[in-house]
């Protein structure tokens, strides 16, 4: 089939309707500027569903004042080969804001708790944003799933409570984390990176192969998991922003971690916010 992209919601609607009386409809939804991470995500969608559509939308809602809204890279046309490459049938690149928050648009997705410490606490009204598009990109294209990255934990597990805490008929479907050969996460904020910010980005991964050999060794104190991979991450000479030992499904900080239990990072390196988090007890 070839890759049919839309660029207004009610052509959207009309793709995905269609799509679905053929079978099950898998969505994706992105930001755009994609790489391998997310076109994991698009033939994981694949593999479930006959139909998989992408959404490309840099989502003004989600993004605070300070931060990179004007910068966020773009380039659609290199998005669209990805998405075919990776087996997209549909992409939906609405052509502006309007399309998706059009004049009078009022009506917003308020999370709750989970969305409250890590990014929420940094990121004031950014879930609030996040779950108000995903919404309504669930809206559009009644999916029958949804694929979200851990490389974004918090999300993915505001996301599935959205779902769950709304009734809404997609099931949410998380996927691991795609790595580069030195472990630096996939991400499309690393473009911001110069080549020596680059070579210092993989602080992440080394405090994550810290902890996890630290706790592998018997150490499941929390705090002395956080303060070890806080430590690495202002060796390499990045800012800290949180080393947070959660639990991964309430992210609420046990006083002793179990091998699910996962390290949640942030970090600037020069003007980059990177991000990244793993299970302890994952092999590294
Ligand atoms: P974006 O940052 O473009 O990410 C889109 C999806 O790709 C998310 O589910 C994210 O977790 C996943 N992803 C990113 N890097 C990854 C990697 N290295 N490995 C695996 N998956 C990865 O997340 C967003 O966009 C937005 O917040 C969005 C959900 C689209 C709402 O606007």
């Amino acid at each position: 089939m070839a890759l049919a992209v839309v660029t207004t919601a009610h052509h959207f609607r009309r793709a995905c309707q269609e799509a679905r009386l053929e079978g099950e409809l898998a969505l994706v939804p992105t930001m755009g500027f994609l790489h391998a991470g997310h076109q994991s995500l698009i033939q994981a969608a694949g593999q479930r569903a006959p139909t998989v559509a992408v959404t490309i939308f840099v989502n003004p809602a989600q993004f605070g004042p300070g931060e990179d809204l004007s910068r966020y890279p773009r380039d659609l046309a290199g998005d669209l080969r990805k998405c075919e490459e990776a087996g997209a049938h549909v992409v939906f690149a609405p052509e502006g804001e309007r399309e998706i928050y059009p004049p009078g648009f009022q009506t917003h997705v308020e999370p709750g708790l989970l969305a409250a410490p890590l990014e929420g606490e940094k990121r004031p009204g950014h879930f609030r944003g996040v779950c108000t598009v995903v919404l309504k990109l669930f809206a559009l294209s009644r999916a029958d799933a949804a694929f979200f990255g851990e490389k974004d934990y918090q999300q993915f597990r505001v996301i599935e409570q959205m779902v769950q805490d709304l009734n809404v008929a997609t099931e949410v479907v998380g996927r691991p984390i795609v790595r580069e050969a030195d472990g630096l996460a996939l991400s499309s904020r690393n473009a911001y990176l110069s080549a020596e910010e680059r070579g210092r980005a993989t602080a992440l991964w080394k405090a994550l192969g810290a902890a996890r050999s630290a706790f592998r060794s018997g150490e499941h104190g929390a705090a002395q998991l956080e303060e070890l991979a806080a430590k690495a991450i202002a060796e390499s000479g990045l800012r800290l922003d949180y080393a947070a030992v959660r639990d991964p499904v309430a992210l609420q900080r046990p006083q002793r971690a179990d091998g699910k239990s996962r390290l949640l990072l942030a970090a600037f390196l020069g003007k980059t916010r990177l991000i990244d988090n793993g299970a302890l007890g994952e092999a590294q």
